[in-house]
């Protein structure tokens, strides 16, 4: 049978950071030595008190449907930490699939969601997916939003606010300033805040501001985390989402309907990571501490210009001065050093030039890595 896709696909892009790493798993797979520096993900395995507690919670029967909004003890877990009420929390399949059903639960054909460039690929196309329309505003030098151009692309059809800090790709942390200067846009312009914070554990020299810091979920605050970074739990497939009753009970319809919920036993293991795993997370925290500031140094010893990232695990950097107009730079180290980053035009049209570089990887792979690059790029 022909397959003509529906005109709304036409428009979504295929995952940008997930196509590179397949290209470079190919060379791989074909027997050539590649140093990965694109994953998004910890190289950690997950805390064994986490899998011995999926492995009870199974063996206790935790392998049946469980509600939509989630596991309750679950919800109870997420609700104290956040000290919030269980009514306002809902499990989800991953973080990922919260923004989704967030933004399938707020916004109108044709409504916008202000994205701030660089951004994480998949905000624009999950916009996009639900019948939304993205207004790209572009960070400063420094990946900070200026709060003005922020304020000044707000329209009649603006819904809401996407905001990641600490942020994919740049490893920027914004102040608590310009987390205020965001929430009181919000307030002013009556729009949603959708705070995505999967990399809240990752900052480093600086001070956390957290939404809920400035702003309460009554004032139109989405909060979305989730266990895939801080307790290096990808697989498992497990985030949440902290918003109103009513915005919650609508993502729950959406997730009654699709996913039913996230797996049962996986949310019954993460309360053990919130309750008994501190110390595994500050373990796996400070060793990526240790490989940024091995990264920050060998730039340094290069005199690489690149912003210091304070958080995540990325290094945001332009290439431009040592790569050719028009050649993007990923491909470029990828054929040439035999090295994985994720291409900066992922993350914006302003970025053509810049690659992402994560050093959520072993400290061999980080420096023959950089070693590669600097040796291809003549630095
Ligand atoms: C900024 C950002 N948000 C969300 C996610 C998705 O996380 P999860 O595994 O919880 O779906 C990622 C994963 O790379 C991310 O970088």
């Amino acid at each position: 049978m022909e397959f003509n896709p529906p005109e709304r696909l036409f428009e979504l892009e295929e995952s940008a950071t997930l196509k590179a790493s397949e290209k470079a798993n190919a060379m791989i797979a074909s027997g050539i030595k590649v140093y990965k520096l694109d994953v998004g993900e910890p190289d950690f395995k997950t805390p064994k008190k986490i899998i011995e507690a999926a492995y009870s919670a199974m063996n206790n029967g935790m392998t049946h449907y469980a509600p939509s909004l989630g596991v309750a003890q679950f919800r109870q877990a997420i609700s104290s930490k956040y000290s919030v009420k269980p009514e306002n929390v809902i499990a989800t399949p991953g973080s990922k699939q919260g923004i989704y059903y967030a933004l399938f639960s707020i916004l109108n054909p044709g409504d916008e969601v202000i994205i701030i460039n660089p951004a994480w690929p998949s905000y624009k196309q999950i916009v996009k997916l639900v019948g939304g329309v993205p207004r790209e505003v572009n960070a400063n030098e420094q990946f900070i939003p200026d709060i003005d151009e922020v304020e000044s692309a707000v329209g009649n059809k603006t819904k809401a606010i996407l905001v990641n800090s600490p942020n994919n790709p740049t490893g920027a942390v914004y102040s608590k300033s310009t987390i205020r200067g965001i929430a009181e846009i919000a307030h002013d312009h009556n729009l949603w805040v959708i705070s995505d914070e999967i990399y809240d554990r990752m900052v480093y020299d600086t001070e956390y501001v957290s939404f809920l810091n400035v702003m309460g979920i009554e004032d139109g605050l989405i909060l979305l985390n989730g266990f895939s970074k801080a307790y290096a739990m990808t697989g498992w497939r497990l985030g949440y989402t902290i918003g109103t009753k009513e915005v919650v009970k609508q993502m729950a319809k959406i997730q009654g309907h699709t996913a039913t919920s996230p797996v049962t036993f996986a949310q019954i293991a993460a309360i053990t990571a919130i309750n008994e795993c501190e110390d595994d997370v500050k373990a796996m925290v400070s060793e990526f501490g240790r490989r940024r500031a091995k990264v920050i140094s060998m730039l340094n010893q290069k005199g690489l210009k690149f912003t210091v990232p304070s958080g995540a695990f990325y290094f945001f950097i332009d290439l431009g001065r040592y790569i050719g107009k028009g050649v993007d730079p990923a491909s470029y180290l990828l054929e040439n050093a035999h090295v994985s980053t994720t291409s900066g035009a992922a993350f914006g049209d302003k970025y053509p030039a810049f690659v992402r570089i994560s050093y959520a990887t072993s400290n061999e792979t980080i420096e023959n890595g950089f070693g590669k690059i600097f040796e291809t790029l003549k630095v």
